[in-house]
């Protein structure tokens, strides 16, 4: 019934686009090809541009088709963002962005979109992809919708993808794998969910935000390919183990994992992220013991490992090492504190040991929550991704949706969206 309806949506508006741009529409939509579209096959611009039209150069007057179809399928612009689209300077346009074309610098042609929080109501039409000498499409924090159209690979030189904080959904839009000059890929505070594919990390991204998804796979395998420096993946319902791979991510700077349903034990390999600053593990389901491999992370300025069910002793070689500025552990098992942990290492460091199995310290869980699980023996090395049964906060720790009173009023940059 839905795909009967997109069908004849599409026959009613297609009056002023040829038939060759619907067959491969319908096509598109129905998903029976994946590949990228030829631009001339989707229309021809020649029938949709008035002819008395003068444009400084053809790609102005793509660009000129690619907006004017943009804006028959926005809806609702309360800021009057776009109130200004109107007539043959596109550079004009408010939130478009000329410069020199990089392969023909005697011309000017669309550089950059940047419509940030424009709460405008619309979707992506796919003559987008007329846009070729993009290098950033910014339109976070506005009510777009529907799909990611797959003309978005023609952005050959494309740098920054940035729909955070919109309302796309359906499964992860592979389109950006068929980005070639794809660097910062940001997806955060959308309705995505499904599956992660494991060529996102094959892809030579600088930064990958998936945070705030419902993005529910592992996380694959080939994580450690990426030469990523930011990763966030917080807040989905991430499944399994962290890959042991990630300790080949020589560049990794950053990586949130925070509130998904990882489980398993940490990973030794963490040891070797030697450039990581901020090391993010809470709210999931890891058990086992800190592994000391952590005290080789020299350049660590900020470890949370809260509200899993961790075991054993908080250990010195975390507490001493020398960048650490933030230390969270409160809501585990811990029922030991070794002796530097205990005085504060350095001024301003004020561990939270709530809610743990230590003695002699307050705010600690109960006995009968702590006996079975302080003893509980795991064998890293054979647990594989162990989830431990019917975690008491479990729900308590459940993601809200993003709203308009929580957005920006995260702890981590990351977690907040970009402005
Ligand atoms: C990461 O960088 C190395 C060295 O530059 C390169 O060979 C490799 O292909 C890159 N990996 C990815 C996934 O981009």
């Amino acid at each position: 019934m839905k795909a009967l309806c997109w069908l004849l949506f599409l026959v009613i508006s297609s009056h002023s686009i040829n038939n060759a741009f619907v067959s491969a529409s319908i096509r598109r939509q129905l998903g029976q090809t994946n590949e990228p579209q030829s631009l001339t096959d989707i229309f021809n611009i020649e029938v949709n541009v008035d002819v008395h039209l003068h444009f400084p150069n053809l790609r102005l007057k793509k660009a000129y088709f690619a907006l004017q179809e943009w804006k028959k399928v926005i809806h609702s612009d309360p800021h009057n963002m776009i109130k200004n689209w109107d007539g043959i300077d596109v550079c004009s346009y408010n939130g478009v962005v000329c410069a020199k074309s990089p392969d023909d610098p005697s011309i000017s042609t669309v550089a950059g979109i940047d419509l940030n929080r424009g709460d405008i109501e619309g979707q992506l039409p796919p003559q987008l992809g007329l846009l070729t000498d993009l290098s950033m499409f910014h339109i976070n924090t506005n009510k777009f919708s529907g799909n990611i159209p797959n003309t978005f690979s023609n952005l050959a030189i494309l740098n920054e993808f940035d729909i955070s904080n919109n309302q796309f959904a359906g499964t992860f839009p592979n389109v950006v794998l068929y980005m070639p000059k794809l660097k910062y890929l940001d997806i955060r505070f959308n309705n995505f969910q499904g599956l992660l594919p494991p060529q996102l990390f094959d892809k030579d991204l600088d930064a990958i935000f998936l945070n705030n998804n419902r993005f529910s796979s592992n996380i694959p395998e080939n994580l450690g390919n990426s030469n990523a420096s930011v990763i966030v993946f917080a807040n989905n319902e991430l499944k399994g183990c962290i890959p042991k791979s990630i300790g080949q991510m020589a560049n990794l700077d950053e990586v949130i994992f925070a509130n998904n349903q990882l489980s398993g034990c940490l990973p030794k390999e963490l040891g070797l992220l030697h450039n990581i600053k901020v090391l993010d593990l809470s709210n999931n389901d890891f058990v086992g013991c800190i592994p000391h491999e952590l005290g080789n992370l020299k350049g660590v300025e900020k470890i949370d490992i809260s509200h899993n069910q961790l075991i054993g002793s908080v250990v010195d070689v975390i507490c001493t090492l020398p960048k650490l500025v933030s230390f969270r552990f409160k809501d585990n098992y811990f029922n030991g504190l070794e002796k530097k942990c205990e005085k504060l290492v350095k001024p301003g460091l004020a561990l939270d040991h709530r809610l743990n199995c230590l003695p002699h310290k307050p705010d600690q869980k109960h006995e009968v929550q702590c006996l079975p699980v302080v003893n509980r023996h795991i064998d890293c090395e054979s647990v594989g991704c162990y989830k431990p049964e019917g975690k008491p906060d479990q729900e308590s720790k459940r993601k809200k949706p993003p709203n308009d009173n929580d957005r920006g009023a995260r702890g981590s940059i990351w977690i907040g969206f970009r402005t």
